[in-house]
């Protein structure tokens, strides 16, 4: 084989190291597979459906994974002949590295209501995810779900408060019946307070605590039982964290139980990683920080301060710069772990 032949075109990568990519020619369901050395592959086809298959050693062909709808067998063979560069500008071969594998598929957003997770669930519709939405005021995710109406994909609001095990426990038994259950977890919903440490209330820290570690954390928890019952193994949990889960900055406008439940879901996010690893599993996790945004949280959160006026002083990013942010973390090929993405607007002075 002389040359790459697209009659059916499918990218092939090695899900360790991009020295692997080659492309193969394809007619019907067999296929000339060319990489050297010989190693374990992934294939990726045309709508998004993966393959998975064993080591190309001459001669050994590929399956397709359990549950997937397309069967395909290729038929591998030596040969050094296609390289790398035959990928990297072809629109079909480089589907691996955007959004298009996630069409059709599941995601879950907390906090659907406004700000972030309201334009995470938007830009992920647009991409033809179903997309649940959760949140107390599910009037507003309605309101959304009507606007993205003749968006390739659908949201779905469901009321839940994130805090609230019962709660959280029926929105997943709803999604596994109605969609048979999550591909991807946006952790977003949080919240934070005008407290003090000196000072307290408790119960203002408890609030922080049970949504953005606890209600994160029950979410997580339920989200990877949902994966692992169906044998996903590329689903991904993303943590929508802050930079003030790296740093404590000096500025009156720290809330510091909120730096210290953000600071937590830095540990989590590693944590996890680390209990996926131990379990082989593929499944990625990304922690997300942003800088200032300039959204519904500040008076959310009860913060003795006028947002207009803290947002026209401050340099700050829109809730749409932190759900593109995501969509990137989701779209990189599949070895690839974004895990943790700092978003800071220019000038920030934290
Ligand atoms: N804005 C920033 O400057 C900034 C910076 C860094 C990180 N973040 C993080 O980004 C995430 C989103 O914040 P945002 O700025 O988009 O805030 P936002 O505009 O106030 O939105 C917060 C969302 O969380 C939901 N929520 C709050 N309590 C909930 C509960 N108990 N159960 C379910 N949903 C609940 C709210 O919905 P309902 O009220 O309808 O329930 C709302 O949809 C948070 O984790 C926040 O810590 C924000």
């Amino acid at each position: 084989m002389d040359s790459p032949c697209l009659q059916h075109p499918m990218s092939l990568t090695h899900p360790g190291s991009s020295a692997f990519r080659g492309d193969f020619s394809s007619q019907g369901h067999e296929g000339a597979l060319n990489l050297h050395p010989p190693k374990r592959l992934l294939a990726l086809g045309r709508g998004g459906t993966t393959y998975t298959g064993g080591h190309s050693v001459c001669g050994r062909s590929l399956t397709s994974c359990p549950g997937q709808s397309k069967p395909l067998s290729l038929s591998i063979r030596e040969s050094d002949d296609l390289k790398a560069r035959h990928l990297t500008d072809h629109p079909v071969l480089n589907a691996e590295n955007k959004m298009e594998r996630w069409s059709g598929r599941v995601a879950l957003v907390t906090g659907a209501s406004a700000g972030i997770g309201a334009a995470t669930a938007e830009e992920l519709v647009k991409k033809g995810l179903k997309v649940v939405g959760l949140a107390r005021r599910v009037e507003k995710i309605e309101e959304l779900a009507e606007s993205l109406k003749s968006a390739p994909g659908k949201l779905y609001a469901l009321k839940c408060d994130v805090t609230k095990e019962s709660e959280v426990q029926a929105a997943f038994e709803w999604i596994k019946t109605k969609l048979g259950g999550v591909d991807i977890l946006i952790n977003n919903a949080g919240t934070a307070s005008n407290s003090k440490l000196i000072s307290g209330p408790v119960e203002k820290w408890r609030k922080i605590f049970d949504l953005n570690v606890l209600g994160l954390s029950l979410c997580t928890k339920e989200a990877l039982k949902s994966m692992k019952e169906r044998g996903v193994d590329d689903g991904h949990i993303v943590h929508i964290n802050s930079i003030v889960g790296h740093t404590i900055p000096h500025s009156d406008l720290v809330d510091h139980m909120y730096c210290a439940s953000k600071h937590a879901v830095t540990a989590l996010t590693e944590g996890l990683r680390r209990e996926l690893v131990k379990q082989n599993s593929k499944i990625r996790v990304t922690s997300v920080s942003p800088g200032m945004v300039a959204t519904e949280f500040m008076a959310a959160s009860g913060r003795p301060v006028d947002p207009e006026q803290v947002y026209g002083s401050h340099p700050h990013l829109v809730a749409k710069d932190v759900a593109d942010a995501i969509l990137y973390s989701l779209g990189v090929p599949q070895h690839v772990q974004i895990h943790e993405l700092t978003i800071k607007p220019v000038g920030e002075t934290f």
